[in-house]
């Protein structure tokens, strides 16, 4: 008889690669896990990875700033730093009857918003997956399937009469994607974001495709303003919470708002706009760092799902913080590990081995989530490990975040009187400690008057937001000022 083979070890390659092996009989039921030992050192060597120091954050906020002022400056700069025609803060006495159609990274929601006044609103709303294929699909395509959801919602909705012959009812189009706009109800799609990549939109006016579809469909909607998530939180936030200065979106994708000073906008002088008027500025800061990568801190992980992504060099600080990469960012050390023979070795690991097979929102310290969705089994240290991970993972994120908030409040002199961000999105909902860490964060770089800003869970920005929007644009109109925009 040979000796058996049976065991576990590991050979390096003369390329310095690692080559695991493990041999097994079939009379073993037993796998080889790594040790308590093994698992603690490994999460020293990430913890020096993914964190983030004090002194580092401070020259991120340093380049953030100088960024969000070139994007005020010039147009066409990578923080594109979009004016939105959205002007001043909502009174909330807005009223009447709003449709909202809001396309977002991962569904298609259609709303009816009633507001009622002194910022009290119903809404009533209907949801739709979009599915991978819809999001590569032809553009106007895209935009055919939002008409007919909201046309199928009307129809189901609104009783009979509440449309009158020939009446259209007024609708905010939350659009959350880069678009440039020279007009409320105008927006040119910069790039898409969030894995899309539907074909002949980039560059298009998508107003005006969505009318083209509103029209095809015979939908009884006006489309009569161009929203960003963030634009919308914004002002929703500020309909029931008026020390709102900022919105944040911590979801899919990840981008910030806030209220400018028209005559700091040099980019929009020649519009004739007053000077002390105030705008949103819709920033797109997930494009922050895009190209040229100079200021934030990308570890090898970040940089394979940068270059396997549709789009390589773009939404750098996005692809560190948002939604759509952290589950991604965490299955990519797992798999490093398991190349190096430290986890599931003898296990069959093809499924973990799968890009973006982990959900963010996964619970990666219940034993039942592997078992159930990979087919492998973990012991209790490796899960505990698994769970620091994702903590570190979700830290980075959210102090990263903190810079970005940080360079807001310090070019608008926010800091002495303090104020509230509103913030939205699943990771900020749902991912543990998210917003004590963004508050961390914030008093790491400004010491104790961090304190001064808060972030909380803000209102529905793209349904409600879009709502109060689209009424504050009426009013304005209606009153004769700046009709052209
Ligand atoms: C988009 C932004 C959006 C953010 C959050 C980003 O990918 O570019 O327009 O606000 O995601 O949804």
């Amino acid at each position: 008889m040979p000796t058996s083979r049976r065991g576990s070890g590991s050979v390096t390659l003369p390329t310095g690669q690692v080559l695991a092996i493990h041999t097994r009989t079939q009379d073993e039921g037993d796998l080889p896990h790594a040790t308590k030992k093994t698992m603690a050192d490994h999460l020293r060597k990430y913890e020096t990875i993914f964190t983030l120091t004090p002194q580092r954050m401070r020259i991120v906020v340093e380049a953030f700033k100088e960024t969000l002022e070139l994007g005020l400056e010039k147009p066409k700069q990578v923080v594109p730093m979009i004016p939105t025609f959205v002007f001043d803060w909502p009174t909330g006495e807005e009223t009447g009857d709003f449709l909202a159609v809001d396309l977002g990274g991962t569904n298609l929601r259609v709303c009816l918003v009633t507001l009622q006044g002194n910022g009290k609103f119903e809404i009533t709303q209907s949801k739709y997956r979009l599915t991978e294929e819809q999001k590569q699909e032809d553009g106007q395509k895209l935009f055919d399937f939002c008409a007919e959801c909201l046309k199928t919602f009307i129809d189901t909705n609104l009783g009979e009469g509440t449309v009158k012959e020939g009446e259209k009812l007024p609708l905010g189009f939350t659009f959350s994607y880069p678009c440039s706009q020279e007009r409320i109800d105008h927006g040119e799609l910069i790039r898409w974001t969030k894995g899309f990549g539907a074909t002949n939109t980039e560059g298009r006016d998508v107003a005006a495709m969505f009318r083209e579809s509103l029209k095809t469909h015979n939908v009884p909607a006006e489309l009569t303003a161009i929203i960003n998530d963030t634009t919308g939180t914004l002002i929703a936030s500020s309909y029931v919470n008026p020390r709102t200065r900022i919105a944040v979106i911590f979801g899919t994708g990840c981008n910030a708002a806030y209220m400018e000073r028209v005559g700091d906008i040099p980019k929009i002088k020649n519009l004739g706009i007053d000077d002390e008027a105030q705008m949103a500025i819709n920033c797109e800061w997930g494009a922050f760092d895009s190209f040229e990568h100079e200021h934030l801190p990308r570890t090898k992980y970040d940089q394979i799902i940068d270059e396997t992504s549709n789009k390589p060099g773009e939404q750098a600080f996005e692809k560190l913080i948002s939604g759509r990469y952290l589950g991604e960012i965490l299955r990519l050390v797992i798999c490093e590990l398991i190349d190096e023979g430290v986890l599931f070795l003898g296990q069959n690991t093809y499924k973990i081995e799968t890009a973006y097979a982990f959900d963010t929102a996964g619970t990666v310290d219940d034993h039942r989530y592997f078992t159930h969705f990979f087919a492998l089994e973990t012991t209790l240290a490796e899960r505990q490990f698994f769970r620091a991970l994702a903590k570190l993972v979700g830290r980075r994120a959210a102090r990263l975040s903190a810079c970005g908030i940080a360079a807001i409040v310090s070019r608008m002199g926010y800091l002495e009187e303090g104020c509230s961000v509103g913030a939205d999105g699943s990771l900020y909902n749902k991912y543990p400690g998210f917003a004590d860490r963004v508050h961390e964060g914030l008093q790491d770089i400004f010491g104790d008057k961090g304190r001064n800003i808060v972030t909380y869970h803000a209102e529905d920005g793209s349904g409600v937001g879009s709502a109060i929007i689209a009424s504050m644009t009426k009013i304005r109109k209606d009153k004769g000022l700046y009709v052209n925009v």
